[in-house]
């Protein structure tokens, strides 16, 4: 209830009474007046004022469990969501979670993470009270071979969801990170438990820089945040709401699909390196070549200087610009 009385306060943007309070949600005047007063102690400000009722004042996010809750405006992904202060990492309480018969769409979230973990075993700079950190649980029926291409359908989400939540020009860095003005300012990480050909989940966990902060020299010029690109505060919590509601839409089609063929013409159109020259970092191999976009199984296609094009699975490999990250 407390998540629902803060989304009818934050619309209302006024003063709604104690009675429409109780109407609204069957309960008594008491139990309304506890529901304030606990979101109150979580930090929200709302006027209580006699024969009026109650008013939420607009200020700094709240971030937590009410105000995700609040947000969420999906059907199943993002439901539940669970709030944690502080946990090691996301993808690794998903993980347990998934175990112990979480349902798919469950959504955790974490204002801190203590080992947030990146691609190729490197770290994710975790601190707390600034960044989105977010996994998502999924149970997909499908075949293990399209578990890969659900990452870059999140891609998709996180790119969509970041330009509607605050109009920065974000874009795709094949497979799967987001940049803004050549910086990145996301990362995922896709981990799943798969037997034979049965998947018995996949967890897929996204990290966004948001809040003002500083990066390690070494990294200074090739990360971003989201408040530094717009210029203003960015709410983590619609952030994560708008990226689930464009993750549940994209899902669907591609499940449907069996492919990401409804979903390549938007993938392409938001990638950063189409029609580029890239350099492939593969293991065992080093090569230049155009980006031509991704084909139907999210191999990217790369047309080498003879004209014949060549299919990049995502895999080990990694490119770049020729000049630089993008
Ligand atoms: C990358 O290296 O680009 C991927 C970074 C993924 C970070 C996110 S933060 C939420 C989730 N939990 C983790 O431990 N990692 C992912």
């Amino acid at each position: 209830m407390k998540a629902e009385i803060l989304t009818l306060l934050r619309e209302r943007r006024d003063y709604v009474s104690g009675q429409e309070l109780c109407e609204r949600f069957g309960v008594s005047r008491t139990a309304v007046w506890k529901a304030i007063g606990q979101l109150k102690k979580e930090g929200y400000d709302i006027e209580a004022i006699r024969n009026k009722g109650y008013c939420l004042r607009p200020e700094e996010e709240v971030f937590g469990q009410h105000e995700l809750e609040s947000r969420m405006n999906t059907r199943w992904a993002g439901r539940p969501v669970l709030f944690h202060r502080e946990l090691s990492s996301t993808n690794l309480q998903a993980k347990l979670d998934a175990e112990n018969g979480a349902a798919q769409g469950t959504l955790l979230v974490a204002d801190k993470q203590t080992a947030g973990r990146g691609r190729r075993g490197r770290t994710w700079s975790s601190p707390e009270g600034t960044n989105a950190y977010f996994t998502l649980i999924l149970k997909p029926e499908f075949h293990v071979e399209l578990a890969s291409m659900i990452t870059l359908v999140m891609g998709i989400a996180v790119a969509d969801g970041i330009r509607e939540t605050c109009q920065a020009q974000a874009y795709i860095k094949w497979p799967n990170d987001i940049v803004i003005n050549g910086k990145k300012v996301c990362g995922m990480l896709a981990e799943m438990s798969v037997e034979r050909d049965y998947i018995h989940y996949v967890v897929m966990g996204v990290g966004i820089n948001v809040g003002l902060q500083e990066f390690p020299p070494e990294i200074t010029n090739m990360a971003t945040c989201l408040e530094a690109e717009c210029g203003y505060k960015v709410s983590r919590a619609t952030l994560i709401a708008n990226v689930m509601s464009k993750f549940e839409a994209y899902y669907e089609i591609f499940r449907k699909e069996g492919s990401l063929k409804g979903l390549q013409e938007r993938y392409n159109s938001l990638l950063i390196n189409q029609g580029r020259e890239v350099r492939v970092l593969a293991p065992k191999a080093e090569f230049q070549g155009v980006s031509r976009g991704i084909n139907e199984a999210g191999e990217l296609l790369v047309e080498l200087e003879d004209g014949t094009v060549t299919e990049v699975y995502a895999g080990e490999v990694s490119v770049r610009g020729l000049y630089g990250y993008v």
